[in-house]
């Protein structure tokens, strides 16, 4: 009998709450993967009262009995992956079985140095990148320059590649950026403990997967930001450089797309965004600031207050059609709680035209005025409602509304911080 598959992926700009609900998710499943992204993402996980904070490992590591896999897709960043399992075995935490993908690109410290430069000399326009060399270290793969975690497995070959390829690099830091060159003996070194390390650990992602599929088994493939930073579909220049959406999953892990069966979208009931680029319902007054401080949107790995605005309908009509999404999961409802009214983007106008279409065009995205409905505010707590029907009506008509709107059934509703503060409507 063939397992199941599930994805969770995020339909904003990132940091919709996807922790939670791989949560929910993970104890019931066997094999967990991150197919993208890297270090940018920041992923909070609390288990027996303990708060955990991952970068690069699945959630599932806190578990035993569970295979955890980084896949091809990520760019991983050794150092944080190696700190991140320091701090598991520290606690007695490192119960699970971790397979790293040897096609999965590594983040050199070149590519955090040119991140830094890139975003801080002023030669390129900013994005406001995480500076974990996530752009950088793709620009590589894609470029066919990339350093792979199987190629730490060849000192002699990686010696001949790396003096090549730290040569141009070297080149770009002095003499673009005037700076100091990178030593290549330190950086060899550096690439042969990982090698000792990261050894323990390399496999092949597409087959330890297919092969758990084949076994009857449960996957969870974890995703990282969001739809709208997609490479591909979001906002572009102003996305990450990797594919958050349900494709990245195929291509991040070598999983073949009829093996997926659920494709779980996180939303939250209204929008952040971190960094640069458009935010179509952005509140620059008291309404956004009240979701900043209510929502504590601050990101957990830099500290920067998030842009904070209205649900998008529009966005996420098009972040449904973009992965195929069959369940939706919304997060922080109560956030909105104690507003007088909620305002929610049912279209765009775009120079003088109404469209409920989202426009792929960044121009044109940058220039559209949100188009609201508005629903009556509610005032009730909401932190002890077990299912729907406990919450106020202007909430369950506001939860109906995002239903219809994207023909997307909600099955998780987030109601509060705590991970108990979560209603479940279908259980897998
Ligand atoms: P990078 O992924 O560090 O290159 O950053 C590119 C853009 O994606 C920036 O606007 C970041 O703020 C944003 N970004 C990257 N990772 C996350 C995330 O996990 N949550 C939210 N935004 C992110």
């Amino acid at each position: 009998m063939k397992g199941k598959a599930e994805v969770i992926v995020g339909m904003q700009w990132g940091d919709e709450g996807k922790g939670r609900v791989a949560d929910a998710i993970t104890p019931k499943s066997d094999v967990i993967v991150r197919y993208q992204g890297g270090a940018n993402s920041g992923h909070t996980v609390i288990v027996e009262g303990k708060k955990y904070i991952f970068h690069i490992l699945p959630s599932g590591m806190l578990y035993s009995g569970k295979t955890c896999v980084v896949g091809n897709g990520v760019a991983l960043d050794p150092d944080r992956l190696f700190e991140e399992l320091d701090e598991l075995s520290s606690q007695g935490m490192d119960r699970a079985r971790l397979i790293v993908s040897g096609s999965a690109h590594v983040v050199m410290p070149y590519h955090k140095i040119l991140d830094h430069f890139e975003e801080s000399k002023g030669l390129k326009r900013r994005q406001g990148t995480t500076e974990q060399g996530i752009g950088p270290c793709y620009v590589d793969k894609f470029g066919r320059t990339g350093i792979r975690v199987c190629d730490l497995m060849h000192p002699d070959m990686l010696r001949d590649k790396l003096d090549y390829i730290l040569g141009l690099k070297n080149q770009i830091i002095t003499r673009i950026y005037d700076e100091k060159p990178i030593s290549f003996d330190a950086l060899y070194d550096k690439a042969m403990a990982w090698k000792e390390r990261l050894s323990l650990y390399v496999g092949d992602c597409s087959k330890v997967v297919t092969q758990a599929l084949n076994e009857g088994k449960c996957i969870l493939f974890e995703g990282a930001q969001g739809t709208m930073l997609d490479i591909d579909h979001g906002t572009y220049p102003y996305v990450t450089s990797s594919n958050p959406t349900c494709g990245g999953v195929c291509t991040g892990t070598g999983v073949g797309p009829k093996n997926i069966d659920r494709i779980i979208g996180v939303a939250k009931a209204y929008c952040t965004r971190v960094g640069e680029g458009p935010l179509p319902t952005e509140d620059l007054e008291e309404k956004g600031q009240y979701l900043r401080e209510k929502g504590r949107e601050y990101c957990a790995a830099t500290g920067r207050p998030r842009r904070c605005g209205w649900l998008d309908l529009v966005a996420l009509k098009y972040a449904a059609r973009i992965n195929g999404t069959t369940h939706l999961a919304i997060t922080k409802l109560d956030v909105l709680s104690g507003l007088e009214e909620i305002k929610v983007c049912v279209a765009y106008d775009c120079d003088g035209k109404r469209s409920e279409e989202y426009p792929v065009d960044t121009h044109i995205l940058s220039a559209a005025k949100p188009v609201y409905k508005t629903f009556k505010g509610f005032s009730q707590d909401m932190s002890e409602a077990e299912t729907i029907e406990d919450l106020p009506q202007v909430a369950r008509d506001y939860v109906k509304f995002i239903e219809d709107q994207t023909g997307v059934p909600v099955v998780i509703l987030g109601v509060g911080p705590d991970r108990k503060e979560t209603i479940f409507r279908e259980t897998r």
